[in-house]
């Protein structure tokens, strides 16, 4: 973390920057969001952005204020809470969507509107406009971002399969009509690195005016080189990374930013720039990204997987012990992970159980310990060895259930063993209203997903059933995934418990809440394609 710049020093014309300060443009409000079943709640959100703010993430894009009321909602309260980071909402190329942007960011002290449409010519043809007419377009809605805001980004979406000719005249105009950063997207994932490199150059060396502005870069990961283009463009140049907590994004997702942030930490000595990013709070913010997106991190992910800091194999471990440079190129620490994995049992109080959350990177609140108390207990007596996993499984939970509990599990029974058919009798709490039924299925987790529908009538199916072991042992807690699909529209719900039926039934219960949640706010959503309309 570079101490000697304030935030505001960053965002600040380029004759004002430290020429090797890169910015960090968070999207997983917006980009990640995207992703078919990553829909956040209003306050998952609030609570995403607030720990984005404090890490120090320069610019997070919260929204796109037209997609929906409640995504505009959501806009306008992360900027009205937001301290010191850019607050930026996305608009397509037409004035409708830009005043909505406006409207939606306009508390901010430091408000940001993001106007982009697809250049390449595929994108030219789905917008029915001709060269020319879509270079008048970018002129009039950058010019009337500018009017509205003063700081205005642009983005030729599709960039990397744009005419090298045609991309450079459009970002000429958009500097001329008062762009500030020029976003270059590699939209479906298509470039690699050294063009990646080549084109951030050719812009930087042709286009009149590119010295007074910012380029960043925002890449897919579809061929797996996100992070690869991303930093590659920075060193050719670009001084802003677009970028999501997990990488989370459409299809194989966006540059992860946890790995742009450490790569640059770690190989300083070739990369030699620096982010505002306190990479202690990585681990944490990971942890709620996965909770509420409903999106769990591999194992083998970079940085931030389960298995990024294990050494199984007797040689490693004989090095790490002797000497953890040997194998880590990092400290756990340094994106704050607790070293440590000090077992908690029934016998752990509150005031251990918060230093412990602490150490796992939750802060909680006095109102919030008693009920995580309460759930720690409950989960100690069944289990005699709580470790870290396990409370991270019931932080998680309590992160994704707390907001969104129009149906609550009350009680289930089940009844399962060699003869058919398996029951389960279960109470649900349906908008403060108990409700009871007996269903057979074949098997418990079919009798208990066949009380749930019999209980709220739907026509979602089941897309995917999923069980992992949190930890060892047979007492051990079983998170289950579920994720939900109808037309095309996906819903996640995930939940540990050392009883596997019942985690199951809270995880169909958690995404079934999401699906009536959407359902109540009228079916939000916008066609991100028709970027002129
Ligand atoms: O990938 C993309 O092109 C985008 C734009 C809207 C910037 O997300
Ligand atoms: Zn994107």
């Amino acid at each position: 973390m570079t101490d000697n710049i304030t935030p505001a020093q960053a965002v600040a014309a380029p004759a004002a920057r430290d020429p090797n300060r890169v910015l960090i443009f968070d999207t997983t409000l917006r980009d990640g969001e995207q992703s078919p079943g990553a829909t956040m709640t209003h306050e998952e959100k609030l609570e995403i952005a607030a720990l984005l703010d404090e890490m120090g993430v320069d610019i997070i894009e919260a929204g796109f204020p037209i997609a929906s009321e409640g995504d505009f909602r959501a806009v306008s309260e992360i900027a009205r809470r937001s301290k010191n980071a850019v607050i930026c909402g996305l608009a397509r190329a037409s004035f409708g969507d830009i005043d909505r942007a406006w409207e939606a960011v306009k508390q901010a002290p430091r408000p940001r509107i993001h106007t982009f449409i697809g250049t390449s010519p595929l994108h030219r043809d789905i917008t029915a406009l001709n060269m020319d007419e879509m270079a008048q377009r970018i002129h009039e809605t950058v010019t009337h971002a500018r009017n509205l805001c003063d700081n205005v980004q642009w983005s030729p979406m599709d960039a990397t399969r744009t005419e090298r000719d045609y991309l450079c005249r459009v970002v000429e105009i958009a500097i001329k009509a008062g762009a500030s950063t020029i976003n270059i997207p590699d939209t479906v994932g298509y470039t690699a690195p050294r063009e990646s490199a080549e084109i951030i150059e050719m812009l930087l060396e042709r286009v009149p005016g590119a010295d007074q502005v910012i380029f960043a870069t925002h890449c897919h990961n579809d061929l797996g080189m996100a992070t690869a283009n991303a930093l590659a463009a920075v060193e050719a140049g670009a001084r802003q990374i677009e970028c999501t907590i997990n990488g989370l994004g459409e299809r194989a997702g966006n540059t992860a930013l946890e790995e742009v942030v450490m790569a640059l930490k770690v190989r300083h000595d070739i990369m030699p720039f620096t982010t505002g990013i306190d990479t202690r709070r990585i681990m944490q913010a990971s942890r709620l990204v996965a909770a509420v997106s409903g999106f769990p991190v591999q194992f083998n992910k970079a940085i931030v997987g389960k298995n990024a800091f294990a050494h199984e194999s007797g040689i490693h471990q004989d090095g790490m012990l002797k000497n953890a440079e040997t194998f880590e190129i990092m400290r756990p620490e340094d994106i704050g992970l607790a070293s440590t994995n000090l077992v908690m049992g029934k016998h752990s109080g509150r005031a251990a159980l918060r230093a412990k959350l602490r150490d796992l990177g939750y802060e909680v609140a006095d109102n919030q310990l008693g009920d995580i108390f309460v759930r720690f207990k409950a989960l100690a007596d069944r289990k005699k060895e709580v470790y870290d996993d396990d409370l991270i499984a019931l932080m998680q939970e309590s992160t994704t259930a707390a907001h969104n509990e129009i149906v609550q599990l009350k009680s289930l029974k089940v009844v399962c063993g060699t003869t058919a058919p398996q029951t389960a009798d279960m109470t649900l709490d349906i908008d403060g209203k108990s409700a009871e039924t007996h269903a057979t299925g074949d098997g418990p987790v079919d009798a208990t997903f066949n009380a749930i529908k019999a209980l709220v009538p739907h026509e979602l199916r089941l897309q995917l059933y999923q069980v992992h072991a949190v930890t060892e042992g047979t007492d051990a807690q079983a998170t289950v995934s579920v994720r939900l699909e109808k037309d095309g529209r996906i819903f996640t719900g995930q939940s540990a418990d050392t009883d596997t039926v019942v985690a199951s039934a809270k995880a169909y219960v958690t995404a079934l809440n999401r699906y009536l949640g959407y359902e109540r706010a009228g079916r939000p959503g916008v066609d991100i394609t028709s970027a002129a309309s």
